[in-house]
């Protein structure tokens, strides 16, 4: 058995349903986010303006490999994680890759207000469209699953559990 990797875009909902498919199979889950503010204790966004996009993308490799050597558990990972080939390769190698695929306009609207994704600071819908035309090549190729998002959590859940059984 290794890890359940969840990626896909911001908002796709990767950390609420790790959590849940976890709980509910009782493994331990991981947040790549969340790791890497805890290990910089700094905000997404603190990290961002001190050390720029390459330094965050730096702290998310490391984080990766560190969440590769646990034991094997559900992890959400940040929307860009499949930015670097080294996570790919290190995700791919310590267990299964599963991406939550929704359109930007259901992204849009999930998101709502927020101040807490730098890379969506200079607009929200018009970022999202031009970050997902960017990455859907990627998401999908470096993915050996898709589960669809924008059904309901439950739905989306009981798919992701359905992915970790074959994992
Ligand atoms: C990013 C997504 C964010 C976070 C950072 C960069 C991205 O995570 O890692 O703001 O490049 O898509 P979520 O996907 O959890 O929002």
């Amino acid at each position: 058995m290794g890890h359940v990797w969840l990626i896909g875009m911001m908002g796709s909902g990767k950390s609420t349903v790790g959590r849940l498919v976890a709980d509910r199979l009782g493994r331990p889950f991981y947040d790549t986010d969340e790791l890497i503010e805890q290990a910089g204790d700094a905000s997404i966004p603190e990290i961002f303006a001190e050390e720029g996009e390459s330094g965050f993308r730096e702290r998310e490799r490391w984080v990766v490999e560190d969440v590769a050597s646990r034991p094997p558990g559900i992890a959400a990972t940040g929307g860009g994680i499949i930015l670097d080939p080294a996570n790919i390769k290190t995700m791919r190698g310590s267990g299964t890759i599963v991406l939550l695929a929704a359109d930007v306009e259901m992204l849009n609207r999930r998101i709502g207000y927020s101040d807490d994704r730098p890379l969506l600071a200079a607009g929200k819908r018009e970022r999202l469209l031009a970050i997902a035309s960017e990455r859907t090549e990627r998401y999908r190729s470096s993915a050996d699953l898709i589960v669809d998002a924008t059904g309901s959590i439950d739905d989306v859940v009981a798919d992701v559990e359905a992915a970790c059984s074959e994992s």
